[in-house]
């Protein structure tokens, strides 16, 4: 697994591991934490590697989950050339690495490759209003590209390809600091500090939690080999950044009020996903309700926030 130490492939690993599988964890560190991973670096079973997708990788695998690439703006933003060159290059060496092995590999991809969306909810035949020039485009376009050489080394190569396109998704191990709205409200509201929106946090989202997520990539993984996707993976339940943070607000307690700022450009106003094709291909959808993994969530950052590390887990954004 590409991008294993980060917040959504720690998760993987885990569910890989007790699945009975043997993981390999790929990582840079770029936003990943050895923290994330700490509890498994014991396990006979899994091994931990650092190192940068952008150049080519020599191991031998059976199957390969390519997560690897920052996902919240300020982290991708920080670098916007080493977010497209994670983008592409990191899925030409993944799918180059797959190519000589013969493994059947998975991307991450993601629902920016709709853009502003124009139709909603998005289905996966929606081709997107991506600008290519924006400041977001790094991500959108990088991940964009990175679909197209999937499909094209399935086509050229006949290599046995998946196309995961993964809506926000939240819980335990997010960064505390990544801007994404969920770790956003949830520690200031820790730590009593107002609520920042954007606009009027009129804009709406989906949420999904990471349990979920991580079944519908596991089910993806061991779908047919004819079925390649792209296939939405994400919840349908849509509600506003404001009713997110009230009930952020209610479930922890807090004493927090909403403020609100200026709404940052190419910020997409509605994101939803239709689920229909992971239903029923991959007998998938969410499960987790919404307080229920806000709960957790809460508590995790709770207990971040007592340990003292709320402040210290600061990405590794020195070391490029
Ligand atoms: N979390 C979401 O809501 C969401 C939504 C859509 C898509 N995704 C995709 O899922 C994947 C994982 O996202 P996440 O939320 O876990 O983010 P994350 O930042 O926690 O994880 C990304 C991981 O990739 C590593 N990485 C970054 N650049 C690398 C490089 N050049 N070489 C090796 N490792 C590198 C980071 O250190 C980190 O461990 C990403 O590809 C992201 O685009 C996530």
């Amino acid at each position: 697994m590409t991008g294993g130490a980060g917040f959504l492939g720690s998760h993987l690993c885990d569910r890989l591991l007790q699945d009975g599988h043997d993981v390999l964890c790929v990582d840079n560190f770029f936003t990943g934490t050895r923290d994330n991973i700490l509890h498994l670096l014991e396990n006979p079973h899994f091994e931990l590697m650092r190192h940068d997708v952008t150049f080519p990788l020599y191991v031998e695998v059976d199957e390969i989950f390519n997560l690897a690439c920052p996902a919240s703006p300020v982290h991708y933003q920080f670098d916007p050339i080493q977010t497209v060159k994670t983008g592409v290059h990191g899925a030409i060496n993944v799918l180059g690495l797959a190519k000589r092995v013969r493994a059947r590999v998975l991307q991450a991809s993601t629902s920016e490759v709709y853009g502003d969306a124009q139709t909603h909810p998005q289905t996966e035949d929606y081709w997107g209003n991506v600008n290519p020039i924006g400041t977001r485009s790094c991500y959108d376009e990088g991940k964009r590209c990175a679909e197209t050489l999937f499909f094209d080394y399935h086509r050229q190569h006949k290599l046995e390809i998946k196309v995961a396109r993964i809506f926000n998704t939240y819980g335990p191990r997010m960064h505390p600091n990544d801007g994404r709205v969920v770790s956003t409200f949830i520690v200031q509201a820790l730590l009593g500090k107002p609520i920042t929106l954007f606009g009027r946090g009129e804009q709406t989202r989906s949420f999904c939690y990471v349990d979920d997520l991580i079944d519908g990539l596991v089910r993806f993984m061991a779908s047919d080999k004819d079925f390649v996707g792209p296939v939405n993976i994400g919840n349908p339940l849509e509600l506003s950044v404001r009713e997110l943070a009230e009930r952020i607000i209610d479930l922890s307690g807090s004493r927090s009020r909403l403020t609100f700022r200026t709404l940052p450009s190419d910020d997409p106003k509605q994101r939803q996903p239709d689920i229909e094709l992971a239903r029923q291909r991959l007998g998938w959808s969410p499960r987790w309700q919404l307080d229920d993994g806000l709960s957790r969530t809460i508590d995790y950052f709770d207990s971040m926030l007592k340990n003292g590390d709320l402040f210290e887990q600061k990405p590794a954004l020195a070391v490029l």
